[in-house]
């Protein structure tokens, strides 16, 4: 009967069978499939356990579907077994004239079964399975021809279902090993910008390219910059790191060069600078857009030539340097405003990685609210302790000007300074708990006028150490008034 169609039948099995790769979806096309091509009343899939020891239903089709998971059978035991152990199809035309037929199973799924038709699931030598049929829908015995077809059919699903479980394995694989490295570098971020700023530099690592790093300060750029360098293969040696915002021009230039014995007065051994010591690693310019200009053109001629001379020196230094840089400025106006060179923008900034500030990614705050408490407990030896959720608020609405780092440091401070089991605003840093946006939310317009003046008296006290005469010219307003507003506004303690 399969005759009449087999081309439909091999079209529509080709149309599933290269292209699922969910093994889960597999086996009920496979079953299907089976069922509607060779004509028969059901068929079963059944798989080789892990342990090799049994043959478990996987699936049916017909209304019998459910019952029969729960049945398995032993290698060797019942018709689908012996073609599990012997590797090789089986057609039984009268069950109950087999003595190898078990009938347990079909007795207790109440499914009366004539015939059987079974074929082997094989990768390589290795039996995975059984792909069994049970009745013509004719009432007529299987044949030998019956048997070819299925056999046929039942090494392509072997093929299928080999493929769709080494596409699982690898990506298992791969979520693991992406879950690592996050861990190891502990780039902590669900939010798509930090994925996306991760994936970019995974993809970038192992390459010379120059990468830029742009983000506010204490976003993560260093974070980025080890994590690029680690994923390289210039891993096992070190990164060395230059802060050039932190350096006057002179100290910059010794760093980042070096110098010879006697160079200049005070110079008595000579000095290797950053670039030769990064030599086959990486060297991460820290704060790139506080260069001055003047070492922005002897930098942009290391880069280009790949040699210099250390200070005071007339030899060559010939270095393998992979250059990383990161900068909080707007860098593309610096190199507008020509504070920046605009060829060596484009020497650093081959490939761009951007990290988005941490209220430009909300939903990660609590994440690494939750990452850094762990952390801290762990290092405080305090394991029972929780933020409340008065200050859970506050941590997902506070603008966290300082990014990342002041999130962690804020953390670490409340753990230091929690009593309880229970992290209270209190115990956060003056400047997050006081800001809490909390007290403007569910305000009318009255009562968060009010608020926003409590909040700008209180912010221009601090600023002026509590001198209220200075206080009164900061806000262009008679003193005698704003002691009228610490009164009614109830602003103690400065
Ligand atoms: N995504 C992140 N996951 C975990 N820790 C982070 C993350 N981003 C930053 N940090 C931590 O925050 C602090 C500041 O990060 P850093 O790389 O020095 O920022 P930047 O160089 O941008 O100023 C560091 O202690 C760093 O480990
Ligand atoms: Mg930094």
């Amino acid at each position: 009967m399969y005759s009449n169609t087999p081309l439909q039948y091999l079209n529509d099995i080709s149309a599933w069978v290269s292209c699922v790769q969910n093994s889960k979806q597999l086996p009920g096309l496979i079953v299907n499939t089976a069922a509607r091509m060779m004509q028969a009343r059901a068929s079963s899939l059944l798989l080789v356990d892990e342990d090799g020891q049994t043959l478990k239903f996987e699936i049916t089709t017909g209304p019998k579907k459910n019952e029969i998971k729960k049945h398995e059978l032993k290698i060797g035991q019942g018709i689908a077994g012996h073609v599990a152990k012997t590797g090789e199809p089986l057609i039984v035309k009268d069950v109950s004239k087999d003595k190898r037929w078990y009938k347990t199973i079909s007795d207790d799924i109440a499914f009366k079964t004539k015939s059987i038709a079974c074929s082997p699931l094989k990768i390589s030598e290795d039996i995975i399975g059984v792909l069994q049929i049970i009745d013509r829908k004719d009432g007529q015995p299987f044949d030998d021809n019956d048997l070819n077809v299925l056999n046929v059919f039942a090494n392509v699903c072997s093929k299928a279902i080999n493929n769709a479980r080494k596409v699982e394995e690898a990506n298992r694989k791969n979520r693991e090993l992406t879950d690592q490295i996050a861990k190891m570098h502990k780039i902590v971020g669900k939010s798509p910008g930090v994925k996306k700023a991760v994936s970019d530099g995974l993809k970038v690592a192992d390459t010379r390219a120059s990468v830029l790093i742009l983000g506010e300060s204490g976003t993560g750029k260093e974070l980025m910059a080890r994590m690029i360098h680690d994923q390289s293969s210039r891993k096992d040696f070190p990164l060395v790191i230059l802060n050039c915002g932190a350096l006057t021009e002179s100290l910059l230039e010794d760093e980042l060069f070096g110098h010879e014995k006697g160079a200049f007065t005070g110079a008595s051994n000579l000095k290797k600078g950053k670039f030769e010591l990064a030599d086959n690693s990486t060297l991460f310019l820290d704060e790139i857009g506080e260069m001055s200009l003047n070492m922005q053109t002897r930098l942009l001629r290391v880069l280009q030539e790949g040699v210099y001379y250390r200070v005071g020196g007339s030899q060559n230094i010939k270095v393998d340097v992979r250059v990383i840089s990161a900068t909080n400025k707007d860098i593309e106006k610096e190199v507008e405003n020509k504070n920046f060179r605009e060829d060596l923008y484009y020497r650093l900034n081959v490939v761009q990685i951007k990290i988005p500030s941490l209220i430009e990614r909300r939903t990660d705050i609590l994440l690494l609210g939750n990452y850094f408490l762990e952390q801290f407990k762990k290092e405080q030896s305090r394991p029972d302790l929780q933020f409340s959720q008065k200050t859970l608020n506050i941590l997902k609405t506070y603008s966290w000007p300082g990014n990342i780092r002041e999130l962690k440091n804020a953390v670490e401070r409340s753990v230091i300074m929690c009593d309880g089991p229970l992290i209270s605003p209190e115990d956060l840093p003056f400047a997050v708990n006081r800001k809490d946006p909390e007290s403007f939310r569910e305000h009318d317009l009255k009562n968060a006028v009010i608020q926003f003046k409590k909040q700008l008296v209180i912010k221009t006290l601090e600023s002026v150490q509590g001198n209220r005469t200075h206080a009164a010219k900061v806000l262009k307003i008679q003193r005698t008034y704003l002691s009228r507003l610490i009164t009614d506004l109830k602003i103690q303690g400065i």
